[in-house]
C-alpha cells in the first residue's frame, strides 16, 4: 500500500492532491524555477526559485494547521501546488484557491482536474460557501481553467496589478457552494 494514503486528501485518476513531502522539494524548486511560472504570480513567490526557497516554503507549510497548501501528484510524481486558503472575519466563509503546475506538464488536463477535486474537497469538508480567486489579465490558460471548472467571472479589477513594473486588470472568479 501507499505509505502516502493517509495523506491524500482527493484524487481522481492519475491526479491526486495529498500532502507536500520533503522529497517533492527538488522537483518543486525544479518547476518553480521559471520566470513564466513567475510571471503569473504574486511577488512574494521567488524568482529564481532556488532548492533554499522550497526548503522555507516546506517550514512554513508544516507550521500550517490546518495546512492550506497540497502537492498535485500525476501518475505517482510530484508536478506542481494547489492552496486553497480559508479567510478571516467577515470572509471566514470564503476561501482563496491558488495553483502552480511545472511547465513540461502544461496543456494536459492536469490543473483543471485538480482544481475541481480540490473545490469538492474543499465545500465537503470546509465550512465555506465561497472558492475565488484573481487572475492577471493575460493569464489565458488560468482563466480556462476556472471556466471549465465551472467559476464564474465576476469582476476585472481594472489596473490593480502592478507585475514587473508594469499595470494589468485582474479578472475576479468564483464558485458559490451549491
Ligand atoms: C495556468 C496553469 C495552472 C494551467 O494548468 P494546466 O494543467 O496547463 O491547465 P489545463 O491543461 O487543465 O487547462 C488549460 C486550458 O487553457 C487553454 N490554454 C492554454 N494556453 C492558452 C492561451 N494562451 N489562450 C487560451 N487558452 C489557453 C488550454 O487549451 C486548456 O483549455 P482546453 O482544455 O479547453 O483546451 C499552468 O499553465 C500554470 O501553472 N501556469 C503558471 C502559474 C499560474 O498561472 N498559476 C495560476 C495563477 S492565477
Amino acid at each position: 500500500m501507499n505509505k502516502m494514503v493517509n495523506k491524500i486528501i482527493a484524487s481522481k485518476g492519475d491526479v491526486v492532491i495529498r500532502e507536500i513531502e520533503n522529497s517533492d522539494l527538488q522537483l518543486l524548486a525544479k518547476y518553480a524555477n521559471n520566470p513564466k511560472v513567475a510571471i503569473n504570480l504574486r511577488d512574494a513567490f521567488p524568482n529564481p526559485y532556488t532548492m533554499d526557497d522550497a526548503i522555507r516554503f516546506k517550514e512554513a507549510v508544516d507550521m500550517q494547521n490546518p495546512k492550506s497548501i497540497y502537492a498535485i501528484d500525476y501518475k505517482g510524481e510530484y508536478v506542481g501546488n494547489i492552496s486553497l486558503s480559508p479567510g478571516t472575519d467577515v470572509y471566514r466563509k470564503s476561501a482563496e484557491i491558488g495553483y502552480f503546475i511545472g511547465e513540461p506538464f502544461w496543456n494536459m488536463g492536469i490543473m483543471s482536474k485538480a482544481v475541481d477535486l480540490i473545490t469538492e474537497w474543499g465545500f465537503k469538508t470546509l465550512d465555506i460557501v465561497r472558492i475565488y480567486t484573481g487572475v492577471f489579465e493575460f493569464n489565458k490558460a488560468s482563466q480556462r481553467v476556472l471556466e471549465k471548472c465551472g467559476f464564474s467571472k465576476e469582476a476585472v479589477f481594472r489596473k490593480s496589478i502592478c507585475k514587473y513594473d508594469l499595470i494589468y486588470d485582474e479578472i475576479r472568479y468564483a464558485k458559490i457552494k451549491e
